[in-house]
């Protein structure tokens, strides 16, 4: 399983990415948001976080609500970089903008994807990634680790590797917030997690890493005072 950061946040993407195992960048509205960052801004932001992750997929979501606007965002925003990912909510106008992208070899990222039809009908149109959530569906008292479960063994079923040279579509989980989100999905087999930088942080480390390192260091500082 891959592991992406779910922020626009700059700086943690630059610590995250040094780290050396990051494979690529998911952002929303309200994470840009987040940032404090303004319209006229959002374009030169999205170049950035190419900039840092470069050759890595970078999703940059379009705001239009019509087939032709999300068309005409999605082109100018993959001509900001040549690893920006078109991210789309699902609906019948982002199908059918997702086509005409992927057609000509721009890659879509279909989010707000909550069942399995959804998720077929996103990759039937060309999608390059689909992005389940996780937490959302905890949020109203369902279990989200089973529904991306079953959205994952409903795209392994079919072969959509027609679509393009890198195989078809990948299962971006996202709306993911703790670690053990996190081990589930790799227990499920999702191609990627999408991980806010808290979670990321927190799947980092252990107790037992802690104390056996703090364990590790006082025994050694015994063998450097013999010395
Ligand atoms: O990538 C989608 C993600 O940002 C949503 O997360 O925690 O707002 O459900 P959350």
């Amino acid at each position: 399983m891959k592991f992406f950061i779910d922020t626009a946040d700059l700086d943690e993407i630059r610590e995250c990415a040094s780290w050396g195992a990051l494979s690529g960048v998911t952002t929303n509205p309200s994470l840009y948001a987040k940032t404090g960052g303004k319209l006229a801004d959002f374009e030169g932001h999205m170049v950035k976080i190419c900039e840092i992750c470069e050759g890595l997929p970078v999703s940059a979501e379009s705001t239009a609500t019509t087939t032709e606007g999300m068309v005409e965002e999605g082109r100018r925003l993959a001509a900001l970089a040549p690893n920006i990912v078109v991210k789309l909510p699902i609906c019948a106008e982002s199908l059918a903008a997702c086509r005409t992208l992927a057609s000509e070899g721009i890659k879509v990222n279909m989010t707000l994807i909550f069942s399995v039809p959804q998720a077929l009908l996103a990759a039937r149109a060309g999608a390059r990634y689909v992005s389940p959530f996780v937490g959302r569906y905890d949020d109203i008292a369902e279990d989200g680790v089973e529904r991306v479960a079953d959205i994952v063994a409903a795209i392994g079923n079919y072969d959509f590797g027609w679509w393009n040279e890198e195989g078809g579509v990948e299962i971006i989980a996202a709306s993911l917030r703790t670690p053990n989100h996190v081990t589930q999905m790799a227990l499920i087999g999702a191609d990627i997690a999408t991980v806010p930088y808290a979670a990321l942080k927190k799947c980092l480390t252990h107790p037992l890493t802690v104390n056996g390192l703090a364990s590790f260091e006082a025994d050694w500082k015994k063998v450097t005072a013999e010395a």
